[in-house]
């Protein structure tokens, strides 16, 4: 039996590593906000803004807890997961945590490029989007770094970073 946690920051390349390692291997693949969504029936940014943020961690810690529980998956968490309540210590009692670590340069691109909607970043000028995510990851980071195996996906080459980092996922854990 197998589970597998990523972790990292908000465009790290969480949920795209995940589905592509998912193809490769044929295990079930889980992102932790699209199943918030589904059962919640309402998107993160509707939950931030009806509950604010503490609602949203609430909500996140209970639907970790049934996500978790899923035997042969591999889940892709938000970028905040990791950094609340004791969802660290739980997420490695039960599963191989994987951190993609990435600098606030690649991150910035990356959202920059991405379509999602990240209510924390909403509304900031591409100066003020590099600094918050400076700041937020040296928060973070005592967190992240808790995971059993870290990938640094910025030293990866930007064409094949997705190949790239399901290899080194698949050599880590022999999959
Ligand atoms: C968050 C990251 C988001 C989502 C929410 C909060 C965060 O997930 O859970 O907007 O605190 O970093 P992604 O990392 O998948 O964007």
């Amino acid at each position: 039996m197998r589970r597998i946690i990523l972790i990292g920051y908000m465009g790290s390349g969480k949920t795209t590593v995940g589905r592509a390692l998912s193809k490769e291997t044929g295990m079930m693949f889980y992102d932790l906000d699209w199943y918030i969504e589904s059962r919640m029936r309402k998107t993160v940014a509707q939950i931030f803004a009806e509950k604010g943020e503490e609602g949203f961690r609430k909500i996140e810690y209970n639907m970790l807890h049934e996500v978790a529980e899923f035997e042969n998956v591999i889940i892709s968490c938000g970028g905040g997961t990791p950094c609340f309540f004791d969802n660290m210590d739980y997420m490695n009692s039960l599963a191989d945590t994987i951190y993609l670590k990435a600098t606030p340069e690649v991150l910035a691109a990356h959202l920059r490029m991405g379509k999602g909607k990240r209510p924390l970043l909403e509304g900031k000028s591409p100066e003020e989007l590099e600094d918050t995510i400076r700041q937020m990851l040296t928060a973070r980071e005592p967190y992240y770094s808790q995971a059993k195996h870290i990938i640094d996906v910025s030293l990866l080459d930007t064409a094949s970073k997705i190949q790239d980092s399901v290899r080194i996922i698949r050599e880590i854990l022999h999959l």
